[in-house]
């Protein structure tokens, strides 16, 4: 298959090109970027005003597969994220059973090569059935290819568990996806601590809840040389520690999600549980500041935590509900409209937040438009401004507070392997 992108603006943070040009890939590799390409191909695609970036990759996904299908399985999940302009996904072992052994790792690779039309990467649970009592088989899964370890969902409370598993981690070179959360401190919590919680009478999760754990992964990371990347950061004071530990020289890295940058507690609509994920929506000055730590570069990713669950499940009261939202197909719209277009980052950073560092902490081969590298491409129409509507979701999670958002940027195409893999319906 040889597809020829014309005349979209590439933005490649590997050769750092930002410009006006033609991209051309071949058998699954790119094959020329230059101002006109001339060549034959089975696909031309007119890429005029659109963005043309390395294809996304999220770090952080619930797949719910095994187990929990009915909210989402690697099929509808990879479909969803194809369409959402990612071209690699991490699957978070937070299964039935939780992916904490190497036949398990197995089971979603081999479901992936046989449906799913990106590439799909499975993380390992870090403890046994994240029980938080005995180390996982981290090393049998990292020969089955696991590219990082998490115990995404929790935190392994047990510091000289954890510990162990650090040095595992640090022995194989792969990162800790840390999930951080004070498990007493944030018990029956459901939404941030604050005025609004006190509004509805309902139970808070506190920043300390979150900011005890980063500071103790911080210090568990300076004893042990781990390459720990802190999930989904909601805390201004994340963004203080976080800058902190690099200033420090510290191998971290830290993710922000979308909600988390676009929305408050303040945004919140009683009794909807579409606003409950976990961490919480926090407040206007958590928001700032991570909009700071993004602009400023602390913060290395921005990832989904693409949390599916059924209709029934989120139908019962906030306190019942199942913490977490939908995110694969409204992310890079919110990117845009909530950062590139006010200006507060720029499209290469998306770029660098979305795909090269991402590529760059999982060692996988991507994140780049080099010529030579794996034909993995999306194709981003920044200006193209539409209502999310829920229902056109292909994830089966519906599960969203952002049904109804006025949003601008929408994904014109995925190009994975060299497959066109997503395309939108041209209207
Ligand atoms: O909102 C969340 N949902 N946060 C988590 O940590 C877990 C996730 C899930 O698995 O549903
Ligand atoms: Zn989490
Ligand atoms: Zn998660």
């Amino acid at each position: 298959m040889k597809i020829l992108i014309k005349n979209g603006r590439i933005i490649d943070p590997d050769t750092k090109r930002d410009e006006i040009a033609d991209l051309y890939l071949e058998d699954g590799v790119i094959k020329k970027v230059q101002k006109s390409v001339k060549e034959k191909a089975d696909e031309v695609i007119d890429a005029s005003g659109c963005y043309v970036m390395p294809g996304l990759i999220d770090m952080h996904v619930h797949l719910r597969d095994p187990g929990l299908t009915h909210k989402e399985d690697v099929e509808s999940g990879a479909k969803a994220a194809a369409k959402g302009g990612f071209t690699t996904i991490v699957a978070m072992p937070n299964t039935r059973p939780v992916i904490d052994e190497p036949t398990r790792v197995q089971y979603v690779q081999n479901k992936a090569a046989s449906c799913a039309p990106i590439h799909v990467l499975q993380a390992g649970a870090i403890t046994k059935g994240q029980k938080g009592e005995e180390l996982a088989d981290i090393k049998g899964m990292i020969e089955a290819g696991i590219p990082a370890v998490s115990e995404d969902g929790k935190s392994v409370m047990n510091s000289r568990l954890y510990r162990d598993a650090m040095k595992i981690a640090v022995e194989y070179d792969i990162p800790v996806l840390a999930h951080c959360e004070d498990i007493n401190m944030a018990a029956g919590g459901c939404m941030n601590d604050d005025e609004v919680a006190e509004k509805f009478g309902l139970p808070g999760i506190s920043n300390a809840a979150e900011d005890i754990i980063i500071a103790r992964d911080i210090f568990l990371a300076f004893e042990t040389g781990c390459r720990l990347h802190l999930c989904h950061c909601s805390t201004s004071d994340s963004e203080l520690m976080v800058r902190g530990a690099k200033a420090k020289g510290l191998k971290i890295t830290a993710e922000v999600c979308p909600h988390h940058f676009t929305l408050t507690s303040e945004d919140m609509v009683k009794g909807d549980t579409n606003y409950k994920m976990n961490p919480p929506l926090r407040t206007r000055k958590d928001v700032e500041a991570l909009k700071k730590g993004l602009k400023e570069d602390t913060f290395d990713v921005i990832s989904t935590d693409h949390a599916p669950h059924a209709m029934e499940e989120k139908a019962g009261s906030m306190q019942k509900a199942p913490f977490g939202i939908v995110g694969l197909e409204t992310c890079v719209a919110l990117v845009i409209s909530e950062l590139v277009k006010p200006g507060v980052i720029t499209p290469m950073q998306m770029a660098e937040k979305m795909s090269y560092n991402p590529a760059k902490i999982l060692k996988v081969d991507g994140g780049s438009l080099a010529v030579g590298k794996p034909a993995d491409v999306v194709i981003i129409d920044p200006d193209k401004t539409y209502v999310i509507n829920a229902r056109t979701f292909v994830s089966k999670g519906k599960n969203t507070p952002f049904n109804g958002r006025k949003v601008s940027g929408e994904v014109a195409a995925t190009i994975c392997g060299g497959r066109i893999v997503y395309r939108r319906e041209e209207k």
